[in-house]
Parts: C-alpha cells; structure tokens; sequence
C-alpha cells in the first residue's frame, strides 16, 4: 500500500528537538511547552522524543505519555494528508454533528483523534470553530465546509482528496 506520510527530515529536526530541550533543561514544569514547541515543528510526538524530554526535563517517561494523551492536541501520530476536523460544539451537536462523525469514521476506518495507516486522513472532533451558523461544520486542512449532512461531507471529503 502506498503512503501519503510526508518523509519526515531528522537530520534538520534533530538539532532543533535538542536546542528546546536544552532550553528547559531540569525544569520539568515546562512539560507541557515543550511538547508544544516540538509538536509544532515535528507534528507529532513519536516515542524517541518522548523519552529525550523525559530525560532533559528531569521528568518520567510515564508521565510524558500520561501528559501527552490526556490533551487531544498532541498526536503520537504524523498528521494524515487531509486533516478534518469536525466540530462538536453546542450548535453543531444539536443539528446532527454527531452522525456525521459516526458517518466520517465509517469511511475513514478510523475513530477521531487517529490517522488512517497510509496517512490519507486524520479525523478530528474539536469544540467551536466560530462559524455556528453554518453548523454542522468541518474543516479540511482548514478549509470550512458548512451546512453539513452525512452525505454531504463524505462528497466534501472525497472531492478534496480527489483534487
Ligand atoms: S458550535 Fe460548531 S461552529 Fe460553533
């Protein structure tokens, strides 16, 4: 099966990873910073990293995983290619969000929070996006899709991958 992962270039990653760890070297109050930090450049936690932070910040390994998996911003994961996030808000639940979601998961094989094996998808659920409105909402790698049946966002998201 093909993959749809970007290759992922430690070689420029690494150094980088190392300059914020050494930033809050021995402070393990800034756990959930740097995860942050390097989340946001890697894009996703793997497990090496996770046990460099443990050790630079002077924190077990366990309580970065514990860390890392009670907030649903973090991914263990590389995000999949299209990224779609469903909200989950008030105003999007009441007008159906919730079978779009089961609708969603279905197609994609995968619960929210996960990416697909070959990285085509990664499912979000997420609170308010702002556009109550036009609920229920999604975004595709941040374009907004409103109005939404079950069937109209599985055409959205099977349009946007075929472009
Ligand atoms: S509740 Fe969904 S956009 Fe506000």
């Amino acid at each position: 099966m093909s993959s749809a992962l970007p290759e992922i270039n430690w070689e420029t990653l690494n150094p980088q990873i190392n300059e914020i760890i050494e930033e809050y070297r021995g402070q393990p109050s800034a756990l959930i910073e740097v995860l942050h930090r390097i989340q946001e450049i890697v894009g996703f936690l793997p497990r090496d990293v996770q046990i460099k932070i443990a050790e630079g910040l002077g924190v077990a390994q366990a309580e970065v995983y514990s860390v890392s998996s009670f907030y649903s911003h973090f991914s263990f994961k590389p995000k999949g290619k299209y990224k779609v996030c469903l909200c989950m808000g008030t105003a999007c639940y009441v007008k159906g969000a919730p079978e779009i979601l089961t609708a969603l998961e279905k197609h994609m094989g995968i619960e929210a929070g996960d990416t697909t094996d070959d990285g085509m998808y990664s499912l979000e659920s997420v609170r308010c996006l702002g556009a109550c409105g036009l609920g229920p909402v999604m975004t595709i790698n941040n374009e907004a899709h409103g109005l939404l049946k079950p069937d109209k966002a599985l055409q959205s998201v099977k349009k946007c991958c075929k472009e």
